[in-house]
């Protein structure tokens, strides 16, 4: 998408942004579009995935076969030019799992990593990616230390594995590895030398994370003033300038730069893709083919398979991305969101956030609580903003089941009978049986009995309690979570309820019990009566 520019040029958007949230992000871009040279800066830049190589390296992370192939499906999904698929030559399951994602017919380039000798070439050639990524170290630490082979027989080396690799029909990118680290005359020599060789594309790896965004611009400048094909870049984080790093070398010209989901990687990691597709198109309005609203889903995928968390504090992706505490915050987000967020979060398939704790004022409760259909007068609405103060003072964490429960307490609702109560429940449930529940309830005196099966015990018991209150209700959310460890623990159960016929409201109730199927019932049955309170003609259906 093209929209226009702050003097009225257009520039090209993040793909399915609407035009008012593109104009959002770019006026970010006013003040750093001053110091982008627009001679230098590439129109679009691609990105190159390497969580299923670089990123598999991360200490402890394994992925099986069919969780890479997920994995690079969901990275051409989102629109990764270029995917490192993994390293071959380390193992007979590697050059299965290369083959397998060479052969999946993705729109992305794949390939596969390479050290500059036939061996490692030939295991890349048999997985069938068309594409390879070779490397060798040229700085005089790994020559002498590592390799044990002059700079002369480095660039040999180098030389003999590209004219090899293209003679078999491959596309070549080619790396000299700890490039930062290279005495600069011989890394130009070395580059020049490869490029003669015909390789494609040049990589320059910031290989221990040494680089600050300054020098990265000043040497891919140097770089350039010799390359006649594209160059990319690939920078860690051990300092936490990779990202930094990757967008300074865009700026003096990078058409290319390597990243990771999540920032996942060999020590402290690689530039988090999701940062710089964002940075890129935010600051630069450089497209980088990514879809944005994409990447949270992608990053919680790589999350999962990998057993990695991300950090709640994460950039773009982290829980605590879009959150916001503080009362002075949050009055001014009611107001104009982007006074406290770059970009809203929609753009990066992310939702806003208000959270409740010792900083919270009184917009951030009242807009939560309107938002489960409570409204609340101003005297008591500085009593709840008091006791939630008080409460997270001494260390109490809020959701919102929780802010609901004192909400009720403090509109005196808390000690009302309630309008639903549970007189009799059995589930039935074994193997080779439909699990079946038979429920009756006491509405306002009257007593109602329904049977219900389901796909479990769980989802026939809520369907019975929804036929005996009313078709009207609907589940919206249900989150069962173990609190303590064993067979014996205790559950925790948030159910969330809605209205069909509105989709405005929504209740909330949670409970706790060692029986998850009881203490899930007893979740519904709050929920419900605090829907009944919302929406009073619900249960005359
Ligand atoms: O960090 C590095 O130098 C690498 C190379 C193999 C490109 O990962
Ligand atoms: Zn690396």
């Amino acid at each position: 998408m093209n929209v226009p520019d702050s003097e009225g040029k257009t520039v090209p958007g993040a793909d399915g942004t609407s035009g008012s949230k593109v104009r959002d992000m770019f006026a970010i871009g006013d003040n750093i579009r001053k110091v982008i040279d627009s001679s230098v800066l590439p129109k679009s830049v691609k990105i190159l995935d390497t969580t299923l190589r670089d990123g598999e390296q991360t200490p402890n992370v394994a992925l099986s076969i069919d969780d890479k192939i997920r994995v690079a499906q969901a990275l051409d999904e989102i629109g990764v030019g270029i995917i490192e698929a993994g390293f071959p030559i380390t193992s007979e399951w590697e050059k299965e799992a290369v083959s397998r994602i060479a052969k999946l017919g993705l729109k992305a380039e794949v390939l596969g990593l390479s050290r500059s000798n036939k061996k490692d070439i030939d295991a890349v050639l048999e997985c069938g990616t068309g594409s390879i990524h070779l490397f060798i170290a040229t700085s005089d630490i790994h020559l002498k230390n590592k390799l044990k082979i002059t700079r002369e027989q480095a660039i040999e080396k180098a030389v003999e594995s590209i004219d090899y690799a293209r003679s078999h029909g491959l596309k070549v990118e080619f790396s000299p590895e700890d490039a930062t680290r290279t005495d600069l005359t011989f890394l130009k020599e070395f580059v020049s030398a490869v490029q003669e060789a015909k390789a494609d594309r040049i990589d320059i790896p910031d290989t221990v994370g040494i680089m600050i965004p300054q020098a990265m611009n000043y040497l891919i400048s140097e770089l350039k003033k010799i390359c006649r094909v594209p160059i990319a870049v690939h920078c860690h984080d051990d300092f936490g300038l990779s990202v930094s790093n990757s967008l300074a070398a865009v700026l003096a010209g990078a058409e290319e730069v390597h990243c990771t989901i999540n920032g996942l990687g060999e020590r402290a990691g690689n530039a988090a893709l999701e940062e710089v597709a964002v940075a890129l198109q935010t600051f630069y309005g450089v497209e980088t083919g990514i879809d944005l609203r994409k990447l949270t889903h992608v990053s919680r995928l790589v999350s999962k398979l990998t057993g990695v968390a991300v950090q709640p504090n994460k950039a773009i992706v982290g829980d605590n991305a879009f959150a916001h505490e503080a009362g002075i915050h949050v009055h001014g987000l009611l107001g104009e969101s982007s006074t406290y967020e770059a970009i809203s979060p929609e753009i990066v398939g992310k939702e806003r956030a208000f959270v409740v704790g010792k900083h919270t004022g009184t917009h951030a409760v009242q807009a939560k609580l309107k938002n489960y259909g409570i409204e609340i007068e101003d005297s008591q609405l500085k009593e709840l903003v008091g006791r939630i103060k008080k409460l997270s003072e001494g260390g109490k964490k809020f959701d919102d089941a929780e802010l609901i429960a004192l909400a009720y307490d403090v509109l005196g609702r808390g000690d009302e009978p309630a309008k639903i109560r549970l007189d009799e429940f059995a589930v039935f449930t074994g193997i080779n049986f439909t699990p079946t529940a038979t429920v009756t309830i006491d509405i306002e005196g009257k007593q109602k009995r329904a049977s219900e099966t389901g796909i479990g015990p769980i989802d026939s018991s809520l369907n019975a309690i929804r036929s005996a209150v009313s078709k009207n209700i609907v589940l919206k959310e249900f989150r069962l979570e173990a609190i303590t460890g064993g067979s014996d623990s205790l559950c925790e159960v948030t159910i969330k309820l809605g209205d069909r016929r509105d989709e405005s409201i929504i209740s909330l109730g949670k409970s706790v019990g060692a029986d998850i199927v009881i203490t899930s019932v007893e979740a519904a049955i709050t929920a419900l009566n605090r829907l009944c309170y919302i929406k009073n003609d619900l249960i005359a259906e």
